[in-house]
C-alpha cells in the first residue's frame, strides 16, 4: 500500500469513527419524556410497600407517592412514577433509564456511594415479627431460625450482619408481600422488615396471632429519594420541593393523613 493511500485510509477511519460517536452521543440513552416541550421526570418504586408504596386497582399510592408528588408540585417539576420493583429501580437509575426513586429506601454509607440521596423525609427502624407464641425476643434469638427479607434492603443487611453472608436460615424475597404470606403458612419463623410497613400489616390482619420484636442494636433509619450520582440539577429541585413541602405545612397533612396513630 502507497503511503497516500494508507494515510488516506487512516483519515477515512478517523472520520467514521467520529461520526458513530457524534451519533452516540447525541442519543438520548434515558427514557426522558418531554411534554410541551416540559421534560417529565421517571421515578421508579417498588409498590409493594404499603403503607408507602402500594398498588390499590392498579395504581400506585401510599405515603411516599403524596409526597413525592407535593414535592414535584413545589419544585415546578412534572414527574411520573412508575412501579419497577426493587433491583430494577437501582438498575434503572445506574441505566439512566429513570431519573430518580423512591420507596422507602434508607440512606446507608454504602449506597451513598453509588447514589446521592436527597434531605431525610422520613424516620424508621427495623422491626422483627415472629408468631405470637416464638420464643424470640432479641435479633440473637433469630440464630437456628427460618428468616424472610427482602433480598437487598436493610432487613436482609442486618441478619447477614448478624448470622453471616451465607447463614442457611436466611430467604430473601423479591418482595416483603411474599415473606409475609410464607410467615402467615408457617413455612418461614419470622420477618425482618421496616417497622411501619409491619405495623401496617399487623393493622391490616386485625389478629393478634403475631408479634413485634425490637432488638437494641437496630439503628435509627432515614428514608431519602434517590437520584444517579451527579444528577445536582434533580437532587436540588427535589430537595427544595422537600424543604418546601416540609415548612408550609403539605408535608405534615400527608404524614397526618397515613400516620395519625403513630404521634
Ligand atoms: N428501608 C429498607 C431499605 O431501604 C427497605 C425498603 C424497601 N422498599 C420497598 N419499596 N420495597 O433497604
Amino acid at each position: 500500500m502507497g503511503k497516500g493511500l494508507k494515510i488516506g485510509l487512516l483519515a477515512l477511519i478517523l472520520i467514521g469513527t467520529s461520526f458513530v460517536l457524534i451519533a452516540c452521543g447525541n442519543q438520548n440513552l434515558s427514557v426522558e419524556k418531554v411534554d410541551d416541550g416540559e421534560q417529565i421526570y421517571i421515578l421508579g418504586t417498588d409498590a409493594t410497600y404499603p403503607p408507602f408504596e402500594n398498588l390499590e386497582d392498579g395504581e400506585i399510592v401510599g405515603f411516599d407517592i403524596d409526597i413525592v408528588k407535593a414535592v414535584a408540585e413545589e419544585a415546578g417539576i412534572k414527574i411520573e412514577v412508575k412501579n419497577t420493583g426493587w433491583d430494577p429501580l437501582f438498575e434503572g437509575i445506574n441505566r439512566e433509564q429513570i431519573d430518580a426513586g423512591i420507596a422507602a429506601i434508607t440512606i446507608t454509607e454504602k449506597r451513598k456511594q453509588s447514589y446521592d440521596f436527597t434531605s431525610p423525609y422520613f424516620e424508621a427502624s427495623q422491626l422483627i415479627i415472629v408468631p405470637n407464641d416464638s420464643d424470640v425476643n432479641s435479633l440473637k434469638d433469630l440464630e437456628g431460625k427460618k428468616i424472610g427479607v427482602q433480598t437487598a434492603t436493610t432487613g436482609d443487611f442486618i441478619v447477614q450482619e448478624a448470622f453471616g453472608k451465607t447463614y442457611q436460615g436466611l430467604k430473601g424475597y423479591d418482595d416483603i408481600l411474599a415473606a409475609l404470606d410464607d410467615l402467615q403458612l408457617g413455612r418461614i419463623d419470622a420477618v425482618v422488615a421496616d417497622n411501619v410497613v409491619l405495623l401496617e400489616y399487623l393493622k391490616v390482619l386485625k389478629n393478634d396471632s403475631f408479634k413485634l420484636v425490637s432488638d437494641d442494636s437496630f439503628e435509627k433509619e432515614y428514608y431519602g429519594i434517590i437520584v444517579k450520582k451527579g444528577n445536582d440539577e434533580l437532587l436540588e429541585k427535589l430537595n427544595e420541593g422537600l424543604s418546601k413541602i416540609k415548612d408550609n405545612g403539605k408535608y405534615d397533612e400527608i404524614y397526618r393523613k397515613y400516620f395519625a396513630e403513630l404521634n
